[in-house]
């Protein structure tokens, strides 16, 4: 049997995933690790606690499957996007990671904008400048740290330090670059006009590939290390959140992908480099040749229902509480909750929006918090499919939908019935780590290219039609962002 390895080095774990040929999983291994937050605002994490749980993971892997390593054809790496990783001239990290979700970089956010021209930025880079992306965090560490920055020679991305660890060699994929901001969307690799105004030198930033392109191969030392064989082929891959596209099976237009995990996506594939004049949504080519995506983030989605259960009903398993909320009709009696528990990217870019409940009566139990946070974050979700819409994204026929909070059939209705789309489960429910071991395959020529893999490996296994409209809710929704707006601003200072 042959099989291909997908890596997904995530914020809180690291996960390979055992790939058969015909696209089966043969078994996952995951390590785990924690974030730090040492100031307000900051979210780091040190690039070794990866290449640890790498190493753990695959050897784990291999030893419970009882897979030759010999029989690997090829691994592929993914993992959490945007967060800058900082070496010297040998390769090693000056600082811990800055990752995605960190906020510090507002002024700097400021600052690329000045320099380059707001409208000019988004023009070649199909963003905004945004506090989780990576140029800001690059910037602020030339700001506030010269000493270390007058020490870097290298810019990696987290997945990008393992791919450097296994292999020796410095390169990133082209879905992951985009989301550093320093790209230009259109060639799908660095910018020199962008880092030029930002005066990064061009030799920081490595080689870019395509996600089924191979990298460079593992080393001797990885292969001790790891119990992979040195020689396997290293794909480029893809960040997590095209990595989990490839994987559910959206390569083209007209399939929309919707995770509900901690934080929710919506993601479409786009045949063409799609902007957002505004830069509301991001733009970044797609882990698939000549393909590129739109893609919105709403920081807080089945994160807020974790936050309900832990605050109003600890110890209270989700099941429980998504039959309470079942019992509850479609509006929650009058309830609307806004999910901007962690400020807000997408539409909003507004880090300091604030989550709120409106319309609490004392008739309100927990059944209908419940089901007011699930039609909130669906309401998000549509918030993110109308910018898409309005920039010429054709209507979804389909929305895959992945993450944990796509087990609750209730959230799916509800997603159904806001999107106004079939909600679709898939087979394949190992997220980034199965599409990054699709892209493998693909680079290692076990199948035809990923548009093959993605008919051949993904079968829709549960579809959801909507069953009712949620324009009403949708309305009001829509209307309580700008109301609340200064707010929102004034309390979170006060926090
Ligand atoms: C995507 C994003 C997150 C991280 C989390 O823009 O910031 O999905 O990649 O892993």
């Amino acid at each position: 049997m042959t099989y291909t390895i997908g890596i997904d080095s995530s914020t809180t774990a690291t996960k390979a995933v055992l790939v058969r040929a015909d696209g089966e999983v043969a078994g996952v291994a995951t390590s785990t690790y924690a974030a730090e937050s040492p100031h307000p605002l900051w979210s780091e994490q040190h690039p070794d606690l990866w290449w640890q749980a790498t190493q753990e993971a695959i050897r784990n892997l291999l030893d419970n499957t009882g897979a030759n390593a010999a029989d690997v054809a090829g691994v592929g790496l993914t993992g959490q996007m945007h967060g800058l990783v900082l070496l010297d001239a040998a390769g090693t990290p000056l600082r811990p990671a800055i990752l995605w979700n960190d906020q510090r970089t507002a002024a700097e956010c400021d600052e690329i904008r000045t320099i380059v021209g707001a409208e000019r930025f988004i023009r070649i880079t199909g963003n905004d400048a945004l506090t989780g992306f990576t140029a800001p965090k690059l910037l602020w560490v030339r700001n506030q740290e010269p000493e270390i920055y007058a020490r870097a020679a290298h810019v990696l991305l987290p997945k990008d330090y393992v791919r450097l660890r296994l292999t020796g060699t410095y390169a990133t994929d082209r879905a992951g670059g985009g989301g550093t901001v320093l790209f230009d969307h259109k060639a799908r690799t660095w910018s020199p006009a962008i880092l030029d105004a930002l005066e990064i030198p061009p030799a920081w930033m490595p080689p870019t590939f395509e996600g089924p392109e191979i990298t460079g191969t593992i080393t001797e030392e990885a292969a001790t290390a790891t119990g992979l064989r040195a020689g396997t082929p290293v794909v480029a891959g893809g960040g997590d959140q095209a990595a989990t596209a490839v994987g559910t099976g959206a390569i083209d237009p007209g399939v929309l992908t919707v995770s509900l995990g901690t934080s929710g996506v919506v993601f479409a594939a786009t045949t063409q480099p799609v902007i957002d004049p505004a830069g509301s949504v991001h733009a970044f080519p797609h882990a698939v040749p000549a393909r590129w995506h739109l893609m919105g983030v709403t920081l807080a989605a089945a994160g807020s229902l974790a936050w309900l259960r832990d605050t109003a009903a600890p110890g209270t398993d989700f099941a429980a509480l998504s039959a309470a909320a079942e019992r509850v009709a479609s509006g929650s009696d009058g309830l609307v909750f806004l999910p901007y528990l962690s400020g807000e990217r997408t539409p909003h870019n507004d880090p300091l929006a604030r989550g709120a409940f409106v319309g609490l009566t004392v008739r309100h139990e927990i059944g209908h918090l419940t089901r007011a946070v699930m039609e909130g974050v669906a309401f998000s979700l549509r918030d993110v499919l109308e910018v898409m819409l309005a920039v010429g994204v054709e209507r979804p026929e389909q929305v895959r939908i992945s993450g944990g909070g796509a087990r609750s059939p209730l959230w799916r209705q509800i997603v159904a019935d806001t999107l106004q789309a079939e909600v679709a489960t898939v087979n394949t429910t190992e997220g980034a780590a199965f599409g990054a071991a699709m892209l493998a395959a693909v680079g290692t020529e076990l199948v035809a290219d990923a548009a093959t893999a993605a008919k051949e490996w993904v079968r829709v296994v549960d579809s959801t039609r909507p069953a009712a409209s949620s324009d009403d809710g949708y309305a009001v929704y829509r209307s309580l962002y700008p109301a609340l707006r200064d707010a929102m601003h004034t309390l979170s200072n006060s926090e």
